[in-house]
């Protein structure tokens, strides 16, 4: 009998390793992955080119009608690139002006509906896994399986540090800890969808972890999930 198909919502703090964790278990199952936070990003992208003044309700509802996201599987990452109005945006959206801007468009109410309304489609059939900040207690409140990630500051900021020094070596520490110490602020303190733990998330802090080590301990908690659901379909 065939495993019945779950979602699986990670949410965490920026570079928590929660696209790792994602991109692993879609491998490792055969489901989709999304990273909700790449949509968010490529918004940015749009509103930052067409000078978007991102306090004024009219023209952030104008700009999100000219906005088409789309997802186009990328073989070499085993993950999917995003597009944006058929543009290949998955390198510009990292880099540094995006990430200084992500978090003030994230907190639009009209961007959220926008981007949460695709993301839900996204899921009907299950048999997927979505990272970002809202997944469990918005996206995909019924979610069968919810993880809520953390890693130590100091972790994080190295790790961040590193991917970007690879594209930019005038990077500096001081930079992607303001950074990201900005981001998990706002993102956190928002009235629309703050990021926080849903009730029934697990938590899992892979400060020490590795990426074998998470991977088997997230497979572990999937199989209690599809043999429930299994032992619910025979029963
Ligand atoms: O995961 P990331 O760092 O690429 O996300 C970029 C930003 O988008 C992050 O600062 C918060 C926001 N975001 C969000 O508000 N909700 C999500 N589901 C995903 C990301």
């Amino acid at each position: 009998m065939e495993q019945p198909k779950i979602i699986i919502a990670i949410d965490g703090f920026s570079s928590c390793g929660k696209s790792t964790i994602a991109k692993q278990l879609s491998v490792a199952l055969g489901y989709k992955y999304i990273d909700s936070g790449a949509m968010y990003r490529a918004i940015t992208l749009y509103f930052l080119r067409h000078s978007v003044g991102f306090y004024h309700h009219g023209s952030v509802v104008d700009a999100l009608q000219h906005v088409n996201l789309s997802f186009e599987y990328n073989p070499d990452r085993q993950a999917s690139d995003i597009l944006l109005n058929e543009e290949n945006v998955s390198l510009e959206i990292r880099e540094m002006p995006v990430s200084n801007k992500v978090s003030e468009v994230a907190a639009i109410k009209e961007v959220r509906l926008f981007a949460v309304e695709q993301q839900q489609k996204m899921g009907i059939m299950k048999g997927i896994v979505m990272d970002g900040r809202d997944i469990g207690t918005v996206v995909f409140p019924q979610a069968e399986l919810k993880v809520f990630m953390t890693a130590d500051p100091a972790v994080r900021v190295l790790r961040r540090f590193h991917e970007l020094y690879e594209k930019n070596n005038q990077i500096t520490i001081d930079e992607v800890r303001h950074n990201l110490e900005l981001r998990d602020y706002i993102d956190s303190t928002r009235e629309e969808s703050p990021l926080k733990r849903a009730k029934d998330a697990i938590l899992l802090d892979n400060s020490n972890l590795t990426p074998e080590e998470q991977l088997n301990k997230v497979l572990g908690w999937v199989q209690q999930r599809t043999g429930n659901l299994q032992a619910a379909e025979i029963g």
